[in-house]
């Protein structure tokens, strides 16, 4: 058996939900470890998400993390609905005044990382077997075994930042948390790859064959994706279907480059909110209180967003006393996820042809969604709602 050491704050999870708690709290001066289940390689390598909104760099300026970011990310004013091959420009600083920046998540993370080994701050990685007892007790412990042994950590708080497949959510009794949950009946494939994009700005592509999305992480690197049936395996889209099938859905007035493909990665689109964000002296943040379908970039702005929420109501909690800071963690929170939740699934229904059983109801709904589609081409009010769900500016 291992001693018990005890710290203040147990962040079970290292994306950049559980970093971004731990950085926060470290600078409060409160003691933290963070519990990570994958190697510190696999971390910092894991490409995912690529769009920051204008608030979350906020957030990562503040907290001093920005220094890179700042200099490498790419500044977009607007992006591109691409409707059966004809482009629309939707400029949203133009509409909104602000505009967003691509930065690869894994880049976030390493900023993160950096920062976490600057100021000596305790990540474990490769922990296995993390087990959270006590939850609704003053003192709550974390067991888990580490490629140095086994460790327990007693804490006045555990912040759950792991993810959507994380222990900390199923470590709650079953009918304490409310879980609202829909599966889209489509999936996609994601590439990154080696070539220069086939736009300065991002094309989101609604075509017959499907939803394509051209996004980038530098001006020689792609990141695209492609709406694919549920089910679908990496390994069965080739390069080869992969390019031509962008080709088509993009129509032939942009011409593709193929290059090498460096990863390929396939998403199940899902909706899930957990409420309340909060069991005992547990507190869920980022991917393991909700997941939003990729469609609109919101996941990784919405784990930025409840880690500042979640630091500043465990320094409430912890430093300063106050009884009700916990809950009003998940209270202040919960509007903007439903609001990120229902524009993420709005621009799912308008992005993607329609899949189901029933030919007819497909039919349906694909006349019904670019009925919306038109109208946020065609009325600069739709235009500017829009505009203003992207940037995050809805939500704020
Ligand atoms: P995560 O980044 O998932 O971090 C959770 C961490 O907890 C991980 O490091 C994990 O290893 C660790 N962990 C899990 N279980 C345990 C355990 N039992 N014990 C200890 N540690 C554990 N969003 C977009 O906006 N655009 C995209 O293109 C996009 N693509 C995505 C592709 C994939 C494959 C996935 C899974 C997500 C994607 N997302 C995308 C969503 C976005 O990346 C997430 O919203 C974001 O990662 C959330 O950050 P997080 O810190 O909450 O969770
Ligand atoms: C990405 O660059 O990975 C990306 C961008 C926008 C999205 C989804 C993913 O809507």
């Amino acid at each position: 058996m291992s001693a018990v050491r005890d710290v203040d704050v147990v962040v079970v999870g290292a994306g950049p939900a559980g970093l971004l708690v731990s950085h926060l709290l470290r600078r409060q001066g409160l003691d933290v470890v963070v519990l990570e289940r994958r190697s510190r390689a696999h971390v910092e390598a894991r490409v995912r998400a690529g769009l920051l909104e204008n608030g979350t760099v906020e957030v990562l300026r503040k907290a001093g993390l920005a220094g890179r970011l700042d200099a490498d990310a790419l500044v977009h004013d607007g992006l591109e609905l691409r409707v059966d091959g004809v482009a629309h420009r939707l400029p949203f600083r133009e509409l909104t005044g602000q505009p967003v920046f691509v930065y690869g998540q894994q880049l976030v993370v390493r900023d993160l990382l950096a920062a976490a080994d600057a100021d000596g701050a305790d990540v474990r990685f490769e922990a296995a077997d993390v087990q959270l007892s006590g939850l609704t007790s003053p003192a709550p412990v974390v067991r888990a075994s580490t490629p140095q042994g086994p460790v327990a950590f007693r804490c006045r708080a555990v912040a759950g930042c792991d993810g959507y497949h994380g222990v900390a959510r199923r470590s709650v009794p079953e009918g304490v948390f409310r879980t609202f949950t829909r599966e889209h009946p489509y999936s996609w494939f994601g590439a990154l790859a080696h070539t220069p994009p086939v736009s300065e700005e991002l094309v989101y592509t609604i075509s017959e064959r499907g939803f394509a999305l051209l996004s980038m992480r530098s001006p020689s690197v792609s990141r695209v994706y492609l709406q694919v049936p549920r089910g679908t395996r990496p390994q069965d889209v080739s390069d080869e279907r992969l390019w031509g099938e962008l080709q088509q859905r993009l129509g032939e007035e942009a011409p593709l480059t193929p290059g090498p493909v460096l990863e390929r990665v396939l998403v199940d689109l899902r909706s899930v909110v957990v409420e309340p964000m909060q069991h005992g002296r547990l507190l869920l943040a980022g991917d393991a209180a909700h997941i939003v379908p990729p469609s609109a970039a919101k996941g990784l702005n919405m784990a930025v967003e409840d880690a500042e929420a979640l630091a500043e109501a465990l320094v409430a909690d912890l430093r300063d006393g106050e009884p009700e800071a916990l809950e009003t963690y998940s209270r202040r929170r919960l509007p903007g996820v439903w609001q990120a939740q229902a524009f993420s699934d709005a621009t799912t229904t308008l992005f993607h042809t329609p899949a189901g059983p029933d030919p007819d109801a497909a039919a349906l709904a694909d006349r019904l969604r670019r009925a919306a589609l038109q109208r946020v081409l065609d009325s600069p009010t739709a235009a500017r709602d829009f505009a203003e769900h992207y940037v995050g500016l809805a939500r704020r």
